[in-house]
């Protein structure tokens, strides 16, 4: 009844922004994203009779209050799917994201929760069944159950279950990179959940955003299947501007960016006028992340690195799916 579960986080080049029912976690729109190597959670899930909770620590460390619960909320779905309703287990997750690149550790820390839980119950599950159960940890989540670029479908179904991850192409298909720039921005955090229903509860863009999905998701899927970056590149950064105006159409407005987020995205600007292919996208936070190909990467990092507010650069590729070890 133990086992361990390695899974990565990813980043949307197609964001994920608005639920259509928050319990579910059921999404407004697909979402596109690639998984990356650099970033990763592993965990070890061990079922003990003896216990009358779940224990749960993180880095080593004992964690109680809200993120305790919403572990223990995902194993309750677990639990009940196994049969098995008062069995509880001790978790241990070593976190390789580094909470400073403003990558949401929720995405691989519920997937290799998911992979880990399953499994040491004894529970077979297909890649698309583990996503649809991931995604009721944390949506985005639901990607890094695959390596390379993964789609997640909306679905239509009220109870969700036609709402998962599927692959787009494997993480050898294709060296792209992403190098994660670290700001030294402090702002006042909109969470991505209380940003998501603040724009789908007013924002005058919504529709807008909605309504441009699919001919994104069709231009970005062309680009991958026949590893053309500009395409690619081009529809990441565009359909990333327009989620952010989204919640500058939001009642009352509010933005992620900081002076710093706009100095990287103007330099990478400045890059392209200058012949290097590099293209940027931007999460639920301040940091910038910037899609190039290998051969430029000593000066896309030498460049990102000289910005003022910039205090770190993380490069990475892309990335496996889930694995047990
Ligand atoms: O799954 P969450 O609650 O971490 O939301 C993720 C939202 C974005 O990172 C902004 C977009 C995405 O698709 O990952």
């Amino acid at each position: 009844m133990q086992a361990t579960a390695k899974a990565h986080t990813n980043i949307a080049l197609i964001k994920y922004w608005g639920k259509r029912d928050e319990a579910l976690i059921l999404p407004t729109n697909n979402s596109l994203s690639l998984t990356l190597d650099g970033f990763y959670t592993k965990t070890t899930v061990i079922f003990k009779e003896e216990l009358e909770e779940d224990i749960f620590s993180l880095d080593d460390e004992l964690i109680s209050g809200e993120q305790y619960r919403r572990v223990t909320v995902f194993l309750d779905l677990i639990r009940e799917y196994a049969g098995k309703p008062n069995l509880y287990a001790e978790i241990n997750s070593m976190n390789e994201v580094p909470t400073a690149a403003g990558f949401a550790s929720s995405a691989s820390g519920f997937a290799a929760l998911a992979a880990a839980a399953t499994k040491a119950l004894g529970l077979t599950l297909t890649e698309h069944e583990l996503s649809r159960l991931t995604r009721q940890g944390s949506g985005s989540a639901c990607r890094s159950v695959y390596g390379g670029f993964a789609e997640w479908q909306k679905g239509m179904q009220n109870d969700g279950t036609d709402s998962y991850a599927v692959p787009i192409a494997p993480q050898d298909h294709w060296d792209i990179r992403v190098a994660a720039v670290v700001l030294d921005a402090k702002m006042k955090k909109v969470s991505s959940r209380e940003g998501m229903k603040r724009t789908v509860d007013t924002s005058a863009f919504f529709k807008g955003w909605v309504d441009s999905i699919p001919h994104d998701l069709d231009l970005i899927k062309d680009g991958i299947e026949n590893r053309n970056f500009e395409k690619v590149g081009q529809v990441a950064e565009a359909n990333c501007l327009k989620m952010h105006a989204t919640t500058l159409g939001a009642v009352p407005p509010f933005t992620y960016w900081h002076d710093s987020t706009m100095a990287v995205m103007q330099t990478v600007q400045a890059m392209r006028e200058n012949g290097i292919p590099a293209y940027f996208t931007i999460d639920a936070g301040p940091n910038v992340k910037v899609l190039y190909l290998p051969e430029h990467e000593e000066k896309v990092q030498e460049t990102l690195r000289n910005i003022s507010g910039v205090t770190d650069v993380i490069l990475s590729r892309s990335g496996q799916g889930v694995t047990y070890l």
